[in-house]
């Protein structure tokens, strides 16, 4: 049935009305396409950047922490919040400067609110209500895992649904993206994140002393002396082989690494805090094992997928993002996984995966395009250290307690 022209015209009025943003008229760029800025402070990373609609950049600004934190032995909350405070008008000044992009021509302003350090999302909240308030500009409260999951959205066409592993410094998880706040958590960490592991296996390693690796981050450095390692000199028990669920743990690892690297210093007549000559062989068992305990949860997570019908037949998508994300060795690992189960397996450039303001915009155009949680400058809104990430879906995967056929995940270092 034809639309009758007044229903038309409302209709044309409505979507117009959706489609424009409080706040000062738009020009330049922002009348042919809405811009979004997007800041990020969860953790140790200020970032910032402006994204247009079809998610181009045009400006974007970082500022890592990193380098501080691996002369202080680990991410120190007073000292990241601190470092955040320091940085941050200037970061988002850079951003909106190489965007040439005046604050007016926003549409909105996103930023991370959940999960992450207490400290360092309150500086990036409060800096952003600030800012909208200033400029009169709707604000988008982003989850930091959402963001992760849908950034390979914006460098190239993936449709809703695919299987989602974010792995990181602060989290890992299996989930199916669904949609832009739609998502089915699958499995997640019962302890320690695998680049948390990562990280802290190279401080008791001591790397940082290490000519190759001093200003490396934990899971870089176990990665680039692993490429000259020989992993089968170490034998680490890959986790939870006995639990067929999605869930993932990494303490247990850490605690077989350690009592390893115990061994040999008693071996050496090394003390802690000295480099041992094995550190590559241990870098490489460790990378495997943590590559091996990531690909089996996945297949399982694949194999529930197809069994319960929640992937698309028509070529199924695994995405693969987060900073440990950037390991090619865990990439290829991945990749063998994905062949075997039928998937095409897509990972963001090492760029996107580890923490950044692009990210976090393009979060904001993808709820912006879709009207979803997009609040008034006025509203108070508080952050949340801790946030699951979608619906809960552990037990039923637990209750399924798939069994895996093996896969041979033999990778070159
Ligand atoms: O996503 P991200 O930038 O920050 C959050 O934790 O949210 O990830 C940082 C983590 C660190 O633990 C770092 O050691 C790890 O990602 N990472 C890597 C690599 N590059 C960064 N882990 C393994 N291999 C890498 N190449
Ligand atoms: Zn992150």
């Amino acid at each position: 049935m034809a639309m009758l022209p007044t229903k038309a015209k409302i209709l044309h009025r409505l979507l117009q009305f959706r489609h424009t943003c409080f706040g000062s008229p738009s020009c330049g760029k922002a009348a042919s396409s809405r811009l979004v800025l997007g800041i990020e402070t969860s953790c140790d990373d200020t970032g910032a950047a402006v994204l247009d609609e079809a998610g181009k950049i045009l400006g974007e600004s970082l500022h890592s922490q990193k380098d501080v934190h691996l002369r202080t032995g680990g991410i120190i909350p007073t000292v990241a919040q601190q470092l955040h405070r320091e940085n941050i008008e200037r970061v988002v000044q850079e951003a909106l400067e190489r965007s040439n992009v005046d604050p007016s021509q926003l549409s909105a302003v996103a930023t991370t609110v959940k999960p992450g350090l207490a400290l360092s999302l309150g500086i990036g909240l409060e800096f952003s209500q600030r800012f909208v308030r200033q400029h009169n500009k709707p604000f988008i409260p982003i989850h930091h895992m959402e963001a992760h999951a849908l950034t390979v959205r914006m460098l190239q066409p993936v449709a809703f649904p695919f299987l989602v592993l974010l792995v990181s410094g602060g989290h890992s998880l299996l989930a199916v993206a669904r949609g832009v706040d739609d998502f089915l958590l699958l499995g997640h960490s019962l302890d320690e994140a695998p680049g948390d592991t990562l990280d802290k296996v190279a401080r008791r390693l001591s790397l940082i002393k290490h000519p190759q690796c001093s200003t490396l981050s934990g899971g870089q450095a176990i990665e680039l002396l692993a490429k000259d390692g020989d992993r089968t000199r170490f034998h680490f028990t890959t986790p939870m082989g006995q639990t067929y669920d999605c869930c993932f743990s990494f303490a247990g690892l850490r605690n077989q690494v350690t009592m390893a690297i115990m061994k040999k210093e008693a071996e050496e007549g090394k003390e802690q805090g000295t480099l041992l000559s094995c550190v590559n062989d241990i870098a490489a068992a460790t990378q495997h094992t943590v590559a091996s305990h990531l690909a089996k949860r996945t297949h399982r997570a694949i194999l529930f997928c197809k069994a319960n019908g929640l992937l698309p037949s028509c070529s199924p998508t695994l995405v693969l993002s987060g900073g440990v994300a950037s390991n090619q060795y865990i990439r290829k690992a991945l990749s063998i996984i994905a062949e075997a189960t039928g998937l095409q397996l897509l990972c963001p450039p090492a760029k996107f995966c580890t923490d950044n303001g692009v990210m976090i915009a393009w979060n904001g155009v993808e709820r912006l395009r879709e009207g979803k949680g997009i609040l008034p400058p006025n509203v108070d809104v508080c952050y949340e250290p801790k946030a699951p990430l979608g619906v809960d879906m552990t037990a039923e995967v637990k209750a399924a307690a798939i069994r895996l056929r093996s896969v041979r995940v033999k990778i070159p270092n």
